[in-house]
C-alpha cells in the first residue's frame, strides 16, 4: 500500500508540482471577467507572457489543455486538403498528426524511431523535392514528452530557409516551454503551441498560440471551420483585455505569479538549471549500466529523461513499486513503448535536493524489481549536482 506521509513526489513529465505561491494566488477571490480589474490583468499578462515565448508578437490564451491549442494553430491557418508535413518523433506527434488528418488535411508523417528529433536534413530534402510548394506547413514537437528528445528548431528553421520554402512552421513545445530554450521570433516560428502544466508551473487548463505576422497573415485566407478557436475575435477582444468567452480567471492569477518567478530567477538561468538536472539524471541511468532512450547526444531533453530497461523487464512494474513504497508518481511509457522504458520529469518548481530524492526513489525502486543496476549511478548525479 502507498506510504501518505510527507508530500507526493510527481515526477511525471507534466503536469508538474504547482508551487504554494502560485497555489495561493490562485486562491484569490474570482472577479469579474468584464470588470476594469480584469481588464487591466490581461493586458499585463498577455505583455509579461511574451519574453517565455521569445516573441514580441501577439499570444492567444485558451481556457484549454494543449490538445485545444494544437487544434487552434492548425484549424487558423490550413484549408480543406492542404498539405502538411510532420514528423514522427514519438506518441504526441502521432496523436498531433492524427488530428491534422481527421480535420481534412493531407499529412505526410516522415516515419521516425521515437529516439531521435526532426531531421533537418530530412526536411530539406523533402521541401527541395515540393518544386510546386504543395506542402503547406511543416509541424514539429519541439519536446517530445513521450521519448525526452528534444528537436532542433533552429537547424529545421534553417533547412527551411536554405530550401527558399514558404510553408509555415508549427512548433508543439507543451513540454519545452518555460524549461528549454525557445525562441519563437529568432526561429522563424509561426505558431508556437504551449500548455500550462508543465514548465509553467500551474495546474492544466490554460493553453496557448504564440502567433508570427505570417500566421496572422495565413489565418486571413484559411478555410478550415473554427468558431471557438478562431484568433481575430479573441485577439480583438484581448485589445481592451477582455475574451468573447468566460476566461479561467484563477488560473490566470497563477500565470501572473508563475511568471513572476520565471523572471526573478531569469530565463538563462531556468533553462542551465533544468539542463543541469537533466545532466545529473543522465548520470544516474548511465551509472545504473542502463540505457537513455534519446539516441543523439544533440537532442537529450532537459525537462525529462526516458529510461530503457533491459529485455525482460516491466518498466510498469518498476513504477508500480516505486509509487506503493515510495509514493512517487513517474512517467508510463506511451504507444509502442509500454512496458519499456519509464520517464523521470525533472521540469518546472525543482531543486537539487528534490532531484536526489527522486533518483533515490527510482534506484531503489529498480533494486526491488529485481533490474540489475550498478548502486553508484545514484552517486554519479550527486556528483554532478555537488558541482555548482
Ligand atoms: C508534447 C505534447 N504535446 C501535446 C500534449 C497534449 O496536451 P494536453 O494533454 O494538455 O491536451 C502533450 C501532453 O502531455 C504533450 O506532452
Amino acid at each position: 500500500m502507498t506510504s501518505r506521509t510527507g508530500r507526493h513526489f510527481l515526477q511525471i513529465p507534466g503536469p508538474t508540482n504547482t508551487p504554494d505561491q502560485v497555489l495561493r494566488a490562485m486562491s484569490a477571490p474570482t472577479i469579474d471577467h468584464r470588470g476594469p480589474e480584469f481588464a487591466a490583468l490581461t493586458v499585463r499578462l498577455l505583455d509579461i507572457v511574451k519574453p517565455v515565448f521569445g516573441t514580441s508578437g501577439p499570444v492567444v490564451i485558451y481556457p484549454a489543455s494543449g490538445t485545444g491549442a494544437w487544434e487552434a494553430a492548425l484549424v487558423n491557418t490550413l484549408s480543406p486538403g492542404d498539405r502538411v508535413l510532420c514528423f514522427e518523433t514519438g506518441h504526441f506527434a502521432t496523436l498531433w498528426q492524427e488530428m491534422a488528418t481527421s480535420l481534412g488535411l493531407k499529412v505526410d508523417f516522415v516515419p521516425g524511431d521515437w529516439r531521435h528529433g526532426a531531421d533537418p536534413e530530412e526536411l530539406a530534402r523533402r521541401l527541395t523535392a515540393d518544386t510546386k510548394n504543395a506542402i503547406k506547413a511543416v509541424c514539429v514537437v519541439h519536446n517530445e514528452t513521450s521519448t525526452g528528445v528534444t528537436s532542433r528548431i533552429a537547424d529545421l528553421r534553417a533547412a527551411l530557409d536554405a530550401a527558399g520554402h514558404p510553408a509555415l512552421l508549427l512548433v508543439d513545445t507543451i513540454s519545452s516551454l518555460g524549461s528549454i530554450d525557445y525562441r519563437h521570433d529568432e526561429w522563424g516560428v509561426d505558431v508556437t503551441v504551449a500548455g500550462s502544466q508543465k514548465g509553467l508551473m500551474l495546474p492544466p487548463g490554460l493553453s496557448f498560440n504564440a502567433v508570427s505576422e505570417k500566421a496572422l497573415a495565413a489565418a486571413k485566407t484559411a478555410r478550415l471551420k473554427r468558431s471557438f478557436w478562431n484568433w481575430e475575435p479573441i485577439i480583438e477582444a484581448n485589445r481592451r483585455g477582455f475574451f468573447p468567452y468566460t476566461p479561467a480567471t484563477n488560473l490566470l492569477y497563477g500565470l501572473s505569479e508563475a511568471l513572476g518567478m520565471l523572471d526573478a530567477e531569469g530565463l538563462p538561468q531556468v533553462y542551465a538549471r533544468h539542463a543541469r538536472h537533466a545532466a545529473a539524471t543522465r548520470a544516474a541511468v548511465h551509472g545504473w549500466g542502463l540505457e537513455v532512450l534519446c539516441a543523439d547526444e544533440r537532442e537529450y531533453s532537459g525537462s525529462l529523461t526516458a529510461v530503457l530497461l533491459p529485455d525482460g523487464h516491466d518498466a510498469d512494474k518498476v513504477r508500480r513499486i516505486i509509487l506503493e513504497r515510495f509514493d512517487m508518481s513517474l512517467g508510463a511509457g506511451l504507444g509502442r513503448l509500454a512496458g519499456k522504458i519509464f520517464r523521470i520529469g525533472h521540469l518546472g518548481h525543482f531543486n537539487d535536493l528534490t532531484l536526489a530524492g527522486t533518483l533515490a526513489g527510482v534506484q531503489m525502486g529498480l533494486e526491488l524489481s529485481g533490474v540489475p543496476v550498478d548502486p553508484a549511478g545514484l552517486g554519479k548525479a550527486l556528483d554532478v549536482l555537488r558541482t555548482p
